[in-house]
Order: C-alpha cells, then sequence, then structure tokens
C-alpha cells in the first residue's frame, strides 16, 4: 500500500504569519528559524510582500537584503525554498529577484533550492495596468495598494481566466492563452484609455522568464506531501498580516490572498494537520495604504516613531502609519490563526515614548467592546491603557530578566491582553537582536 500523509511519522510544521496588517519583522523571525528547518514555504500573497533580512557581509555582502517573492529561508545552504500555489508569480520579477540574489553571493539552483508551484498563478502585464487603473478610478476610494497586480491575478484565478506557472513551459498553450486573455482584456482597456496588449511581446518575455525558470516548476504540493512522509522539518512563511487577509481582514482594504494562517493548506497544497503558529507583532503598530487604523498617532508622537523605527515601506518606500499597539486586534487576529506564541519586535523602537496600547473599544453606541468589529471599524474609540516607558538602549540585551522593570510590565500587559505568550523579542534588525524566553 502507498504511505498516507496521515499515517507518516512526521515532524512538526511551523507557521510564521503577521498579526496586523505586515511589516511585523517576518523575514528576521524566518531567516532565525530557517536554520533549524528543511523546507521554507510561501503560502501567499506575491512581490507587494518585502521581507527584510539584516546579514552579517559573509552571507549576503554589504547591506540588508530584501526579498519580495523568493522565501526567506533561501540565504541557508541547507533549506529547499518553495513558491507554493497560493502565491501570485510575476515571472519576470522572480528571475530579476533570483539575478539579485546571485550577485550578491547567495546560491540559487532551480530545481534544488528553490521550487515554484506549477499550478501558482502568473502576474501579467495586464493586471498591473488594470491595479493601477482601478486604483485611479476609486479615487478617494482607493485601496492604496503596491500597484502590482496582486488583486487582478487573483481576480483571474477565481474568475477562472488566469494563466499558471506551469503555462510558461507550454509554448503552444500558452500563445493561445494569451491572445484569448488579450482579446478579453483590450475590450475593457479600450474604453477605459488604456494602451491595448501586446501578445507577442508578452508571450517573448514570459518564454525566456519560463525557459530560466523551468527547472524549478515542479508539482510543489507534491514535493510538500513527500517531504513530510520523509519527516522534513517544514517552515511556512506567510506573507503580509492576518488584518489584510481578503476575508478576516479590515475589509475592503486587505489585500487579495488569504494571509492568516487559514491560506496555509490551500496555499501549500498540504493537508491540514497539527502545526505551532507564531504571530509576529511589533511593539507598536503600522499600517501602509488606505483603511481603518484605530490607534493611528496623527501627531508629531507618530512621526517620531516612524523617524526611530524607520517605518517606510519596503516595497514601495511609502512612509508608514504609525500608532499604539492594540491588544483588541492582535487578541482578535490571534484567535483567528490559531497563534500560540507571539514574537515582540522593534521593542528597541519603543525607548523613550510611553507604552500605551488600547485594550477595548468603544463603539458608536456607547458600549464597549474587546472584540475586533466587523464593519465600522474606522468609527470605534480605542480605550487605553498607559505604563511608564524605559530610557534604557536595550538592543545588547540578549536576557528576559536583564530588561527594565518597565519593558518587562509592558510585556506581562500584552500577554494579559491579548492572551497570547510573548515568547520571543526582537531588539533590533540584526540575526542576534533576540532574546528567547523559556517556559515558566
Ligand atoms: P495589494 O496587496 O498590492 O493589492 O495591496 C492591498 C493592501 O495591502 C494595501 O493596503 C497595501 O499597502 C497592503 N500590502 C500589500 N502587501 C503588503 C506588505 O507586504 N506589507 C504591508 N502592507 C502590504
Amino acid at each position: 500500500m502507498l504511505p498516507t500523509f496521515s499515517a507518516a511519522r512526521t515532524m512538526p510544521t511551523t507557521c510564521v504569519v503577521g498579526i496586523l496588517w505586515g511589516d511585523e519583522g517576518k523575514g528576521k523571525v524566518i531567516d532565525y528559524l530557517a536554520a533549524d528547518t528543511d523546507y521554507v514555504v510561501r503560502f501567499g500573497g506575491g512581490h507587494n510582500a518585502g521581507h527584510t533580512l539584516v546579514l552579517p557581509p559573509s552571507v549576503a555582502g554589504e547591506g540588508k537584503l530584501v526579498l519580495h517573492l523568493v522565501p526567506s529561508g533561501i540565504v541557508h545552504p541547507h533549506t529547499v525554498n518553495v513558491i507554493g500555489n497560493g502565491v501570485v508569480v510575476d515571472p519576470i520579477h522572480l528571475c530579476k529577484e533570483v539575478e539579485m540574489l546571485r550577485e550578491r553571493g547567495i546560491d540559487v539552483e532551480l530545481g534544488r533550492n528553490l521550487l515554484v508551484s506549477e499550478r501558482a498563478h502568473v502576474i501579467l502585464e495586464a493586471h498591473r495596468r488594470q491595479d493601477q487603473w482601478g486604483e485611479a478610478v476609486r479615487g478617494n476610494g482607493r485601496i492604496g495598494t503596491t500597484g502590482r497586480g496582486i488583486g487582478p491575478a487573483y481576480s483571474d484565478r477565481c474568475a477562472r481566466v488566469g494563466l499558471r506557472v506551469g503555462d510558461l513551459c507550454r509554448p503552444d498553450s500558452l500563445r493561445a492563452a494569451l491572445g484569448a486573455l488579450a482579446e478579453q482584456k483590450n475590450a475593457l482597456f479600450k474604453p477605459a484609455g488604456l494602451e491595448p496588449l501586446n501578445v507577442e511581446e508578452m508571450f517573448a518575455a514570459l518564454r525566456e522568464a519560463g525557459e530560466a525558470l523551468q527547472p524549478g516548476i515542479v508539482d510543489a504540493g507534491a514535493a510538500l506531501r513527500q517531504a513530510r512522509l520523509d519527516g522534513r522539518r517544514v517552515l511556512l512563511e506567510g506573507a503580509q498580516g492576518c488584518l489584510l487577509d481578503v476575508e478576516h481582514g479590515t475589509y475592503p482594504f486587505v489585500t487579495s490572498s488569504h494571509a492568516s494562517t487559514g491560506g496555509a493548506f490551500s496555499g501549500t497544497g498540504m493537508p491540514p494537520h497539527a502545526m505551532k503558529t507564531i504571530g509576529i507583532v511589533k511593539a507598536y503598530a503600522t499600517r501602509v495604504g488606505e483603511g481603518p487604523f484605530p490607534t493611528e498617532l496623527h501627531d508629531e508622537t507618530g512621526d517620531a516613531i516612524r523617524k526611530a523605527g524607520n517605518e517606510y515601506g519596503s516595497t514601495t518606500g511609502r512612509p508608514r502609519r504609525c500608532g499604539w499597539f492594540d491588544a483588541v486586534a492582535v487578541r482578535y487576529s490571534g484567535a483567528v490563526s490559531g497563534v500560540d506564541e507571539l514574537v515582540l519586535t522593534c521593542f528597541d523602537v519603543m525607548r523613550g515614548f510611553p507604552l500605551r496600547m488600547a485594550t477595548s473599544y468603544k463603539l458608536s453606541d456607547g458600549s464597549t467592546t474587546t472584540d475586533l468589529p466587523a464593519f465600522d471599524l474606522d468609527g470605534v474609540v480605542p480605550q487605553f491603557e498607559e505604563l511608564p516607558g524605559f530610557e534604557e538602549d536595550i538592543c545588547h540585551i540578549r536576557s528576559f530578566d536583564a530588561l527594565p522593570q518597565s519593558a518587562r510590565d509592558y510585556v506581562a500587559a500584552i500577554e494579559h491582553h491579548t492572551g497570547l505568550r510573548v515568547g520571543t523579542i526582537s531588539v533590533g534588525p540584526g540575526r542576534d537582536q533576540i532574546i528567547r524566553r523559556h517556559q515558566s
């Protein structure tokens, strides 16, 4: 009898997700965990993501490394990195990212340490144009997308007119599918005043990318199921954050994928199984793009946090909106994603600031809630708890007990109000700037 997944003596899977609106520092946490992992897998989003790694020069040369599509395990020579079927792939961007990594001295070999699911959908030039046009038409109601074609690519997947990465290796059907798609899109583009698509140009660019990527284009779901049967350790790398999840987030100001843990199985082809979920959350809150943000600061304190935390988008360079920690939102996302443990990042940035957190929301009818409402989030009034801040530089601290008392009290308050344990604290961008807490 063939072995089945459920019968396998499998290693536990770990899933890492952003808790609020992304940019929580997942790249650093994945890099840290990937040292003890065999496979690192992206299960959603596209090159709208920006995962930043600050590595020793011996690993990737000088300067930080920003990954958009390639999983953050790529800097560890022993890991296999997988772009799962739930990701939307811009093949031209992916080729450039691989090239950039090689120029930085990182060994990338398609088919060995980088696999791309043949079932992942492709982002086309048409999607980028649609995305940017859609935002322009929405005007003040815009979402604030990254403009990279993410939403339209996922829309075409659902509309069953999309192209998959495996199509890039099938020239005849690729040309036919592009022709049909261009005919349909151009009929919409013309009245909107958009430049029509050129099938031959698109075909040539996609074929070139397809040939370069071909050795790595595989049935990634089958590879992952087999890896689990073989007892390999799998790390799932979430993109964006739970509040940008298309269903559980602050709709419609969300991305178009399932960014919470729920997306991890459909986005990889691995069947549901027990796993450890780690939620990444900053010691304050940030958001890029439009949409409700109850604890947002519109004053000089918000500007000061942005400056202290260098809060500018790693994909678009946009200034991030900054605000206080929101225990209501964190608790909600932790529950939706089944978070077992939080990693609290950017704690060093809070030096010199008061430590404030929202613990409940007052609604327009005068009632108070500790749940995140699905509607009218922009009308809630957060109720805050404030603790004294700390003045010390904590970047060099490596043990929880060595943190200032006020910092430890803040962590205890986060645990109290979110119901989630803070297992790890990051006190700087570097690989070693981590405090691991032991289970008490
Ligand atoms: P899209 O994913 O480009 O369609 O953008 C939808 C929303 O998600 C916008 O508010 C973006 O700013 C936000 N977004 C997308 N990717 C990221 C990310 O990696 N970090 C933070 N926000 C993101």
